[in-house]
């Protein structure tokens, strides 16, 4: 019997491969790497581990599909306390892509290293339950913990770093970063600049560029047309190189628990920016205030790895509607840490520069001194209400 491992060769998934062997009885462990866009010294430590362990490696690229789900976070304003999603976005796509290769090679079970106290293993579940193969989580299962990890590593002579620069647990792929764990458990360590790696400390220096939009997805830079992959990648470096996009919360996750979280996120700050500011400029008060209501069920989707949960579909259809005619561009300037639009431009526009400026008496048919009547009634229920207060006060 075969059994698919989400594999990373980090020291989760390596304990996981002789585990599976030992207390799940399965004859063969087969590693899958779902490429999301991490960088390619984790390819070279998931292929190196794997040899080492003579593990049956596959490695899937999901990169476009992945980025295209990073572009309808935008649209949708995607963040969840301050952190634009990406591990969460991920992690479904990641899960498909294991239960296809699981399918393919025949195995009757698949299986991760996450713990039994954060997000992913719900997310990861998820998508696997709908199949039915045997689910297993060995470090939730078995109560691992990574001082019981290390050793049992060391016993067996697997191929681990030992404890060589931070001991966090880091998580990567085009959208975020996230680093987590170790001294950065205590909410008021300040973190060292070493956990960053994206992000250069902001200095002095500023740059502008200019973003296009069609219907919501940003698809040029500077006038220059990108693939969604290659936008994200060269956002992130071009960005990164200013600071842009940093973030330390305290964040709540699904089972309750508030852990501090640090992320860098440049390309996906730089781009949620620059869509907020042109939905500024093109959609009505009344779009945007009710969008935001839509926007803020889709990040809570979108952080629960339930995008394609039948709501989330329901969602995309108002936001479908409204960013037809989020078509334009975006300046954004790079200073002091931040992507700050400067100018924005659009020719749906529900702006009118002549009836907004104050150096103009009439437009049309609208002039000033129609507002009279509107400022003499507003807050009239208040001023009742006030008054009755007052006069029983004073009885
Ligand atoms: N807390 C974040 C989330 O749930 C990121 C977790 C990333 N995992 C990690 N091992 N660093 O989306
Ligand atoms: C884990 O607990 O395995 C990683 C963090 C998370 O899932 O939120």
């Amino acid at each position: 019997t075969r059994v698919a491992l989400a594999f990373s060769g980090g020291l989760d998934t390596t304990v996981c491969v002789p585990l599976l062997e030992e207390e799940y009885g399965y004859d063969e462990v087969i590693g899958v790497t779902v490429d999301v866009g991490q960088p390619e010294s984790e390819f070279e430590e998931a292929e190196e581990t794997a040899e080492a362990l003579d593990l049956e490696h596959y490695v899937v690229d999901a990169k476009a599909e992945f980025a295209d789900c990073c572009l309808e976070g935008v649209r949708a304003n995607a963040t969840y306390q301050g952190y634009p999603l990406g591990t969460a976005l991920a992690r479904p796509v990641i899960a498909k892509a294991i239960l296809e290769v699981a399918t393919e090679q025949d195995c009757e079970g698949v299986a991760h290293g996450c713990t039994g106290k954060g997000n992913d293993q719900l997310r990861f579940e998820a998508v696997w339950r709908d199949s039915d193969l045997e689910v297993i989580a060995p470090v939730r299962e078995l109560g691992l913990t990574r001082e019981w990890e290390k050793e049992y590593a060391a016993e067996k002579g697997l191929p681990v770093e030992g404890g060589s620069g931070g001991d966090w647990s880091v998580d990567t792929n085009l959208w975020s970063r996230s680093v987590e764990g170790d001294e950065l458990e205590d909410p008021n360590y300040v973190p060292p600049t070493e956990i960053y790696d994206w992000t250069d400390e902001p200095t002095g220096e500023t740059e502008e560029i200019e973003i296009s939009f069609e219907a919501g997805y940003p698809v040029a830079v500077d006038g220059e047309e990108y693939e969604p992959v290659e936008l994200i990648e060269s956002l992130n470096d071009l960005a990164g190189s200013y600071g842009v996009g940093r973030t330390d919360v305290m964040e709540d996750r699904m089972l309750g628990l508030k852990v501090r979280e640090n992320y860098e996120h440049p390309a996906a700050t730089t781009l949620l920016n620059a869509h907020e500011s042109l939905e500024g400029l093109v959609l009505t008060q009344e779009e945007r205030q009710f969008k935001q209501q839509i926007d803020q069920q889709w990040a809570q989707k979108g952080y629960e790895g339930l995008v394609d949960a039948p709501l989330v579909s329901a969602l995309e259809g108002f936001i479908a509607e409204t960013q037809k005619r989020v078509t334009g561009t975006v300046t954004i300037r790079f200073e002091g840490g931040k992507a700050r639009p400067v100018a924005r431009d659009s020719e749906y526009a529900a702006y009118s520069a002549a009836h907004a400026s104050f150096d103009t008496e009439t437009v049309g048919k609208i002039d000033q001194a129609d507002a009279t009547g509107v400022a003499k009634y507003h807050g009239f229920q208040r001023r009742l209400a006030n008054g009755v207060l007052e006069s029983k006060a004073s009885d």
